[in-house]
């Protein structure tokens, strides 16, 4: 263990979010310390951001219904308010005057708003179908280059520094050194979960550190079984890539393996159905007729979206036969529990993006709102948690001896623990196999922490956080007997081979 440093705020991860509220930070005069694993922009989820980044435009009120109609009702109508009021002036402040990201234009009328699934009219600023990259590179850029912020790439948070339920830093891992670093305030923006399933739009690592160490911590974290899974990820080959839905905003149709579009059959707004109802019906089409395909001959998919024919002809992909499609992990609408500042239910605690839950998404998030949520909720988190005291406590003891796992220790723990996420908690669920799932995961999380009682490494501490998240949404999915949005429970599931209900017209 080295000594310590110490900061004004220290913010975990580089997404939007984690950005954005070491900018709000360093803007009210702190020094900020930004600390990621990734090493390449390319690490963080929001890098991955196809659709793009939705406002409010003049119609805040019809923003905010369609959040909550895509929630079922379930989303917070207050945090939605923070959400549609700060979206254009956040977007203005941030991305256009600040970092001029040039999102897509039309000519004369301004802007390409662009629509994806409930929302009901044009709303989304995009750049192509790569608008996270657009956005987060020029904010990394910029903040590289700035004074009072640090970013400390390839750096891990293993542990929180806590006394009395106030948070004072977090124990860093760097290149297999452990660092106390001591801040006023600690922001937490480590994204989402995609690790914990065998199928993801999540870049690696993903494995939900910051919600297990706040939970660890005694921090509220709720509305873990809301696990929202993309419907259109191309399976062609071994690494997946989501194709996004502003595709089927455009008019492209889902089609099973008779060549047959299905959607019409369960929604009434077919492919632009709400995304768990599009999830669910293609994996009941894969199911019953081996394939599902995203037919894009309705578009000029190659004059729309130039990036994702580039990704298809990357992967070997034909698109002109139509893109076999099949859902995956995209994004944990719960998590952390935080206010309209960000704050969590510890002192001093701070989480945003992905991995805090601020009641906006409810038991389901309506596309594209997730950028602007990191956007807004980074900004006044930051805002909020500058001019902090930092105190030196004493901070958690990690073990240093015995640094070695066995070989594949890590392996294969995670390969047990994502099958057992996707057998058993994934897009739909039954109460049997909830139980079952509890059963494996606190199993496996025993064999974790026993290795770290005696040894501290990040790939151990992924595990460790990945086992603690993992647990805690299978709990979480068993407490709550009402299907609604993400969480969806069928009965009798496991006994008849897997087999989902008949679909509802109004599913
Ligand atoms: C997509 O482009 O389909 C993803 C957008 C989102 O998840 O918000």
């Amino acid at each position: 263990m080295t000594d310590h440093t110490e900061t004004d705020v220290l913010v975990v991860g580089s997404g939007i979010a984690g950005l954005a509220s070491a900018l709000a930070a360093a803007r009210e005069g702190a020094d900020v310390t930004v600390a990621t694993k990734a090493t390449r922009p390319e690490g963080a989820s929001s890098w991955w951001a196809q659709g793009g980044i939705a406002i409010a435009r003049d119609d805040p009120e019809q923003f905010k219904a369609d959040i909550l109609e895509a929630s079922s009702d379930t989303a917070d109508p207050d945090a939605v308010d923070v959400l549609v009021e700060n979206a254009n002036e956040a977007v203005e402040d941030v991305l256009l005057e600040t970092l001029d990201v040039e999102f897509d234009t039309n000519g004369q009328s301004g802007f390409d708003f662009g629509r994806e699934a409930a929302h009901s009219s044009n709303r989304i600023l995009h750049v192509d179908a790569s608008t996270g990259k657009h956005i987060h590179v020029p904010f990394l850029n910029y903040l590289d280059s700035h004074d009072d912020v640090t970013i400390r790439d390839d750096t891990a948070a293993l542990e929180l520094i806590r006394h009395e339920g106030r948070v004072h830093g977090a124990v860093l891992e760097s290149d297999g050194d452990f660092e106390p670093t001591y801040a006023g305030a600690v922001v937490l923006a480590t994204g989402g979960i995609g690790d914990l399933y065998p199928r993801t739009t999540n870049p690696a690592g993903s494995t939900g550190d910051g919600i297990a160490m706040a939970a660890l911590a005694g921090a509220d974290v709720t509305d873990m079984e809301y696990v929202q899974f993309h419907p259109t990820v191309c399976v062609a080959n071994d690494s997946p890539f989501l194709v996004s839905e502003a595709v089927r905003g455009e008019g492209a149709v889902l089609r099973n393996g008779d060549g047959e579009r299905f959607m019409p059959d369960y929604h009434e707004d077919a492919e632009l159905a709400p995304r768990d109802v599009v999830a669910r019906a293609v994996k009941t089409e894969r199911d019953a007729t081996g394939e599902v395909t995203l037919d894009v001959s309705p578009l000029d998919f190659a004059g729309e979206f130039p990036d994702l024919v580039e990704k298809c002809e990357d992967h070997g992909v034909d698109y002109e036969d139509g893109i076999p499609v099949a859902p995956a992990e995209h994004f944990l609408c719960g998590g952390i529990d935080v206010d309209e500042h960000g704050r969590a239910s510890l002192d001093r605690l701070y989480a945003v993006g992905e991995c805090a839950r601020t009641g906006v998404h409810g038991a389901n998030r309506l596309a594209s709102t997730s950028l602007l949520e990191g956007l807004v909720w980074g900004l006044r988190a930051g805002e909020d948690a500058a001019g902090k005291d930092v105190d030196v406590i004493e901070a958690p003891e990690l073990l240093e001896r015995d640094p070695e796992l066995p070989e594949r220790f890590a392996e294969e723990k995670f390969h047990r623990l994502r099958r057992v996420m996707d057998e058993y908690v994934g897009l739909e669920r039954d109460p049997d196999d909830l139980g079952r799932a509890m059963a494996v995961l606190r199993r496996l999380k025993g064999e974790v922490d026993a290795y770290t009682r005696t040894r501290t490494s990040r790939s151990l501490y992924e595990l460790r956080a990945a086992s603690v998240t993992a647990l805690l949404i299978a709990r979480q999915a068993a407490e709550n007997e009402e299907s609604v949005g993400c969480h969806h429970l069928v009965e009798e599931a496991s006994a008849d081979g897997g087999q989902a209900p008949e679909p509802r017209a109004d599913d």
